[in-house]
């Protein structure tokens, strides 16, 4: 029988919705497990029981069945009358068949859980989380040093990229464009769908060496091994020229300071004619600031900075020119209040000279 998604989210005064949002991070971590068990292609196709799911996951099957209830709770499984379970569309999201499958996301944001602990001693001391998690250095630097998380990291990016690159890939326009390069660009994915729409674009995914290692089966994978290349090196040294410079979801993870180093080492690579398209997420506080703070402040947990800064602000310290800005709603944020409204910002720039 179907269940409404947490139902503890609806009804009940401020004291049920407090614990409502305590059950929340109880959800998060069920369908954590529920991910690691695979129980998303366990089901594909068919309806089991918890025992028969059990075998499959080599999992116990009395607390499979206590999981598999918990799933139903949070509305990524069924439960029928004769003890079969099924999947919802929730649940196949997590099926590894599927291209853009968020398990790997699932797996890898759950599996950062360490920064969070770090939460409110990184706000006292004005430091950020994953420094102190990750003992002085960058979540990255952690990942270099942990290849299989640094494999699901990047895949979870992707699959990101799966649900809203679309929509960005739709704003950017690759008319003319000789090369883009995906700076910080995981396994490509955003590249990728601009060489989808686009047959006649070449690109480079620029990334730490320990990430672009992985990104060039997936290149091959979909067909663009013929017009692209991978680049590994570090944003805060050099950039590979190109006409088009795409970051996407890489400044919030940086303080003002390191965005400026960034973005002046793209400015450097930019061919002449050339532009960057910033892609990231923000709250719209009400001021004219673009604040990457929105999608920034999840990720305190990883990066150096997001605290309060404007992208704007730091794209004109690098002497680059503000030409276009475009603002989608986050799919997932039709409900919020205007003030809390998460939105995918994308700023192109120009180089307005350099100094
Ligand atoms: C949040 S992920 C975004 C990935 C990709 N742009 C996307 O949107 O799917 C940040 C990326 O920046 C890369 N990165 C971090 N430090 C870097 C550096 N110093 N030089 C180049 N890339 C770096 C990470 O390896 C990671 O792939």
């Amino acid at each position: 029988m179907a269940s409404p998604i947490a139902p503890w989210k609806t009804g009940g005064d401020a004291y049920h919705q407090m614990v409502g949002t305590l059950y929340d991070y109880w959800a998060c971590w069920t369908t954590c497990a529920i991910a690691d068990l695979s129980i998303a292609d366990h089901l594909a196709g068919e309806s089991l029981t918890a025992a028969e799911v059990a075998a499959r996951a080599g999992s116990a099957p009395e607390t499979t069945l206590r999981l598999m209830r918990a799933g139903v709770a949070i509305g990524l499984l069924t439960e029928q009358a004769d003890g079969r379970f099924g999947s919802t569309p929730l649940l196949d999201t997590l099926r590894t068949d599927d291209p853009r499958s968020l398990r790997p996301l699932v797996l890898s944001q759950m599996g950062s859980w360490l920064p969070w602990d770090q939460l409110a001693i990184g706000i006292r001391e004005g430091s950020t989380r994953s420094t102190k998690a990750f003992g002085g250095k960058t979540i990255f630097d952690y990942l270099a040093q942990h290849p299989d998380e640094a494999e699901r990291f990047s895949a979870g990016m992707s699959g990101m990229t799966a649900v809203w690159g679309p929509a960005i890939a739709d704003a950017i326009d690759t008319t003319g464009v000789q090369c883009a390069v995906d700076v910080g660009g995981a396994k490509g994915s955003l590249l990728q769908l601009l060489q989808h729409k686009n047959p006649a674009l070449s690109g480079i995914v620029f990334d730490r060496p320990n990430v672009v290692e992985h990104a060039e089966a997936e290149i091959a994978r979909n067909g663009f091994a013929d017009r692209t290349r991978t680049v590994g090196g570090s944003f805060f040294e050099s950039v590979p020229t190109g006409d088009l410079l795409l970051l996407k979801f890489i400044l919030h993870d940086w303080s003002d300071e390191e965005c400026v180093k960034i973005l002046q080492k793209c400015r450097d690579a930019i061919a002449h004619g050339g532009r960057i398209a910033i892609v990231d997420d923000h709250v719209d506080n009400g001021d004219s600031t673009c604040r990457t703070d929105g999608y920034g402040h999840a990720h305190g947990v990883h990066g150096q900075g997001a605290h309060d800064r404007g992208v704007r602000r730091v794209v004109r310290r690098c002497r680059l020119e503000t030409h276009r800005r475009a603002q989608d709603r986050h799919p997932a944020d039709r409900d919020r209040t205007p003030s809390r409204r998460g939105r995918l910002a994308r700023l192109s720039a120009r180089s307005a000279g350099r100094p």
